[in-house]
């Protein structure tokens, strides 16, 4: 059952906040049960209104798209769907935001419909796609809400914050038959995909290790708190993760590099550069998990560990090392042109194959330029990622990074994280996804995160 906050926050008639009290809802809830005879649960849940499933498309209809979460990726993810639908609505906890991105959707005079709570976008009929672009610890509430009410997800990755997450999201998904496009485009990027069906076929002999470079987080504070910006709700914002006073480093974009909303660039460039190191090897998740920090968090600063080596061994013996480098940036800049790029490394018998946003090379020219025959196992293609999903969502097959393969990518980073946070060596049993033998109950404890109330799983 929803929360009497949840279902008051429903009740309000603009979906804006809190129009009314909470005693005030409530006391009406007791007059009309007084003269209903019906119980308070009752009439709290049917005050909420249900979360409406989207009018069938036409042929030449365009989807309705709302975007939940407008800041920079969100609002960059919208611009790409509008090519192939209407941007209805936007969504956001910050007014400033939620403003631009309705300035930025205004199309011949139409402006995009504002909202501050995403529950009440899950209302609308003609809205058929959800686009989550909200910082990780709130993707899966958010996709949550969107699946139960029958819309079609493009969700940004990491797809989850944990593991147990991503397993209640792939069933809600199968049960909803919800077509959700995990946001790692790097999957419709023919570099990646040919380095991935060449290992995959053979062309390095047997593949012994991949090789993963990410840019290292940031290693910074202690932060002094400040006043909330008028703009934002800070306690929405907030969501799951514990009640801290506001600092503008725990806030937009930098919300990566705090555990409490992310895992840090594990699981922020992780999600995409692990995700295509398990397309090569065609396996579900690695057995094995150790870590090392390289560098500890300054106490009141950022708690994500910004310097790392992970090491994963798959069940075939392949080795999956994940390092940090400085020579990149977190958006992929170059810091030092010497230096080492962040990409992925695979590593054969026969010679070496690199790849990244922008490069592909190998040991020998040769393995990438002699075509793979024709029986060859081919992976699926795509070249256009929100192209791929919205023919999907006609289609209503399976888009390419399709939600059990965004909650696998993302589980592979979730593991390091574990493995850094606990600094233990961790198995893993993929097929059970949980640690077992030894350290298992210290590996375990980090499958599910305490989510504050209301912002549970009853908000949705
Ligand atoms: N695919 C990629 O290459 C790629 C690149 C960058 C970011 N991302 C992902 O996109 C997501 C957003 O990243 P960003 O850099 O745009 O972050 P950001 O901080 O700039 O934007 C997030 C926005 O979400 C809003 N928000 C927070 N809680 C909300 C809620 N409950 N409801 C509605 N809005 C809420 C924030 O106010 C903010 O405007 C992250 O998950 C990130 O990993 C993906």
């Amino acid at each position: 059952m929803r929360s009497p906050d949840a279902a008051m926050k429903s009740a309000c008639p603009n979906g804006q906040g809190f129009n009314i009290s909470r005693r005030s809802f409530l006391k009406g809830c007791a007059v009309a049960g007084a003269a209903t005879g019906l119980p308070l649960w009752f009439l709290e849940r049917n005050l909420t209104a249900a979360p409406a499933r989207p009018k069938p498309l036409g042929v030449n209809d365009r989807p309705g798209i709302a975007l939940v979460g407008c800041g920079g990726m969100g609002r960059g993810d919208a611009g790409n769907a509008s090519r192939f639908g209407d941007i209805m609505a936007v969504c956001d906890v910050d007014e400033k935001h939620v403003d631009a991105a309705a300035k930025q959707f205004t199309k011949e005079g139409k402006t995009p419909a504002k909202y501050s709570d995403f529950r009440k976008v899950m209302e609308r009929d003609d809205i058929h796609v959800i686009i989550t672009a909200t910082p990780d610890h709130w993707h899966t509430l958010v996709n949550l809400a969107a699946t139960k009410a029958g819309k079609d997800v493009y969700g940004e990755k990491p797809l989850t914050m944990t593991i147990d997450e991503g397993k209640r999201l792939v069933q809600a998904v199968r049960k909803h038959k919800t077509v959700l496009q995990t946001g790692s485009q790097q999957r419709s990027d023919a570099r990646f995909r040919l380095a991935c069906e060449l290992v995959r076929n053979g062309r390095l002999g047997k593949l012994k290790e991949v090789n993963v470079w990410l840019p290292a987080g940031l290693r910074d504070g202690p932060f002094k708190s400040q006043a909330v910006p008028p703009e934002l709700n800070w306690d929405f914002w907030l969501g799951q993760a514990a009640k801290v006073q506001y600092l503008p480093q725990r806030c937009h974009t930098m919300f990566r590099y705090w555990y409490d909303y992310s895992g840090g660039t594990m699981t922020d460039w992780g999600a995409c550069h692990n995700g295509i190191a398990l397309w090569a090897s065609g396996l579900p998740a690695p057995s094995e998990v150790e870590g090392k920090a390289l560098a500890q968090p300054i106490p009141g600063g950022y708690t994500a560990i910004s310097e790392y080596e992970v090491k994963f061994t798959y069940a075939n013996g392949v080795i999956h090392n994940v390092r940090t480098t400085k020579a990149d940036n977190i958006f992929g800049g170059v810091e030092e042109p010497q230096g080492q790029r962040n990409g992925v490394r695979f590593e054969g018998t026969d010679g070496w194959i690199w790849v990244n946003r922008g490069n592909l090379r190998a040991s020998d020219k040769g393995l990438i330029e002699t075509p793979l025959p024709e029986s060859a196992q081919h992976l699926y293609k795509s070249d256009d990622h929100m192209g791929n999903f919205f023919d999907c969502v006609r289609s209503r097959k399976l888009p390419i990074c399709e939600v059990e393969v965004g909650h696998r990518s993302a589980s592979i980073c979730h593991l390091g994280a574990i493995a850094l946070r606990t600094g233990l060596k961790l198995k893993w049993a993929p097929a059970h996804e949980k640690f077992v033998g030894k350290n298992a109950r210290e590996g375990n404890r980090f499958l599910e995160r305490e989510m504050r109330k209301p912002y549970d799983y009853s908000f949705v």
